[in-house]
């Protein structure tokens, strides 16, 4: 064998090893389809799962002030066809299955088979903002209408049912992740939350605005309001918070390793997130390095945390040289206002070429709350998929063995 076909052969084996050790989650599904598919595979056996969790995560995300009519349709409810077995993983891939109760009304207009072409519902005039021209454009579709189906962010009620099983995982090993909305248009959250505050916020049943402030939530109110009555739309900030991270996860020393990287691209990647921000890096750009980096103490005692070293601040979001540094990781998405208008903007046709009014279906006017259920559920994945690579094992009392082993090494460093 050539130097050449055996380098390949190591960079296949590696390759394939690395596939083995890793979470990976797929998607599948149309907004108006039949049914949505979370499949994640690599979760260790024995993660206890239980339906109600993944529903409450399901329900949550469906949940906030200024969504549209289509949260009133739909009750997601997950519904388990593989990986799991008397209530634990058992280590094969996990696939879950969403029914969307709005097929009904679009069997005919939208069937697998070639049905009948006068019941297709063209969406002639493409949003800007939204991916109808550019991917009409992409996939030569004559209209934006199989675009938009699979671009619309109904894709996400499959990813938090895959960041559920992702977060049932972390649980295991003490990790819990939440959000809560810090802006919507103007109005903002002018102190920072606690972390009592935003687990009590998640147990609420009944959901405005996802702010920890009633009063900063009272504003953001009148600002969905506004929108609402100019038939507008408007965005937001949501905070991502990562409770009981260990310090060691993720790593410094190769680009696509780097756990902040891996964060910024899982949350961009959410419909309508235009900028992610690692703790509160975009106000540290305009300050002095004296004012941003979190001085380092030791505690005299024990508190019972993984490790001595603390910080009195946590500007850093958890996170330095792409390693958790044992601080809350805190990660924020900035949304743009959501794309499709009731008042729409200009737009061109695609059959005719004629200067029009942008389409308008049915459609949120501010998804905030819901878009960090979204994002929780996409950190946890990245948190999950980080903790598999470095505590490994097959079932999840290897991993924790593992997980102990190191904690009482770093907390004894
Ligand atoms: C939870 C959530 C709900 C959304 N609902 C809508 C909606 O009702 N109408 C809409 O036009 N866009 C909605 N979006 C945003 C679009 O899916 C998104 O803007 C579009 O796919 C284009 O992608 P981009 O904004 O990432 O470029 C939503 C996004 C999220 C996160």
């Amino acid at each position: 064998m050539s130097d050449n076909c055996e380098l390949r052969t190591l960079h296949c084996e590696l390759f394939f090893y690395n596939q083995k050790h890793m979470i990976r989650f797929f998607t599948a599904g149309e907004s108006h389809g039949e049914v949505l598919i979370a499949l994640v595979s690599g979760l260790p056996a024995g993660v206890p799962v239980d339906l109600d969790s993944i529903n409450r995560e399901l329900w949550r995300r469906q949940q906030g002030y200024g969504r549209g009519g289509r949260m009133k349709i739909e009750t997601d409810k997950a519904h388990i066809v593989s990986g799991v077995r008397h209530g634990k993983t058992i280590g094969s891939p996990v696939a879950i299955e969403l029914a969307n109760r709005d097929w009904k009304n679009w069997e005919e207009k939208l069937p697998v088979e070639t049905g009948d072409a006068a019941k297709h519902q063209a969406v002639n005039s493409p949003r800007p903002g939204h991916a109808d021209l550019a991917g009409a454009l992409k996939y030569n579709f004559p209209d934006a209408r199989y675009v938009l189906e699979r671009a619309s962010a109904r894709e996400t009620t499959a990813r938090v049912a895959a960041g559920a099983l992702a977060k049932l995982l972390l649980r295991t090993l003490g990790i819990e992740v939440l959000s809560h909305v810090i802006r919507v248009g103007r109005a903002e959250l002018e102190r920072a939350a606690e972390w009592e505050e935003i687990a009590a916020l998640a147990g609420k049943d009944e959901v405005v605005l996802g702010c920890v402030d009633a009063e900063a939530e009272a504003r953001m109110k009148e600002e969905v309001e506004e929108a609402a009555r100019t038939g507008d739309t408007v965005g937001g900030i949501f905070e991502v918070v990562a409770h009981g991270v260990p310090a060691g996860l993720g790593s410094h020393v190769n680009w696509d390793e780097k756990l902040d990287g891996l964060l910024a691209a899982a949350v961009m990647s959410i419909q309508a997130v235009k900028a992610v921000e690692i703790g509160r890096g975009v106000v540290a750009a305009e300050r002095f390095g004296s004012a941003v980096h979190d001085p380092i103490r030791y505690a005299a005692e024990d508190t019972g945390r993984p490790t001595r070293f603390t910080r009195p601040t946590n500007n850093a979001g958890g996170l330095e040289g792409g390693v958790s540094n044992g601080e809350d990781i805190v990660v924020r998405g900035y949304l743009k206002p959501i794309s499709t208008l009731r008042k729409p903007l200009e737009s061109v046709r695609f059959d005719t070429r004629e200067a029009t009014s942008a389409s308008y279906e049915r459609s949120d006017i501010c998804v905030a709350p819901a878009a960090g259920v979204v994002g929780e559920a996409m950190v946890a994945l990245t948190l999950a998929a980080a903790v598999v690579q470095k505590f490994g094992g097959d079932s999840v009392v290897e991993m924790k063995r593992n997980f102990r082993g190191y904690i009482e090494q770093i907390r004894s460093y």
